[in-house]
């Protein structure tokens, strides 16, 4: 069993896919934080009805990002935390994080990086008239989604494509991908620690 937390700042279906995953067997992980930077979010909302502590917090109530990094630190220590996994947490991880998980900050984009980085990657993919998108799990170092690349899985862009079916056809294959990206990851660091 691999204890994580996750990190996210909006909607959380990908919370909800790493939870269902975890219910069904397919993801050997217990979650032991989920850690957001947007009060009211419905991530938080999908934390309580799984039962999971979460962490909440104001990034402008504190002096700077090593300042409120070094408070989700102690927590992550606290509960024994060996991944952090990023599921729509849109800010980027500092260093005093990155220096205590080197390699196990992972994080889901909505594109094939490199192409799309950054914010709203799918209106970005729409508004360059491309027919090959995508889905990207990477490792994350201190850049915007630039860190080295685990999986990725294609999506096309058909004619007429809206961008609410196009965000749909993009969500079903991050919920299918990313707790079996997790999955090899976690038994493969299993085996050799074994
Ligand atoms: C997901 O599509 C994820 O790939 C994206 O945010 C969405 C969150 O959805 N992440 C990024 O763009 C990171 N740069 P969710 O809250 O429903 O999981």
């Amino acid at each position: 069993m691999t204890n994580i937390a996750v990190f996210a700042s909006g909607n959380g279906s990908n919370l909800q896919a790493l939870i269902d995953a975890i219910g069904r067997g397919a993801l050997e992980a217990q979650i032991k934080l989920v850690v957001c930077d947007r009060p009211g979010a419905y991530c938080l909302t999908r934390a309580s009805q799984a039962r999971l502590p979460s962490f909440m917090f104001y990034p402008q109530k504190y002096q700077s990002k090593a300042v409120y990094e070094e408070l989700i630190l102690r927590q992550l220590r606290e509960r024994d935390v060996e991944y952090i996994v990023l599921a729509g947490y849109m800010r980027l991880i500092g260093p005093t994080l990155l220096e205590a998980f080197p390699q196990r900050i992972i994080n889901i984009h909505p594109s094939l990086l490199p192409s799309f980085p950054g914010k709203d990657a799918i209106g970005q993919a729409l508004a360059a008239g491309v027919t090959l998108t995508g889905v990207t799990i990477h490792y994350v170092d201190e850049g915007i989604d630039t860190g080295p690349i685990i999986a990725q899985w294609p999506v096309f862009i058909d004619p007429g494509e809206t961008r609410e079916s196009l965000e749909e056809k993009i969500h079903a294959v991050e919920h299918e991908l990313y707790p079996k990206v997790l999955q090899e990851i976690f038994s493969k660091r299993r085996e050799n620690l074994d």
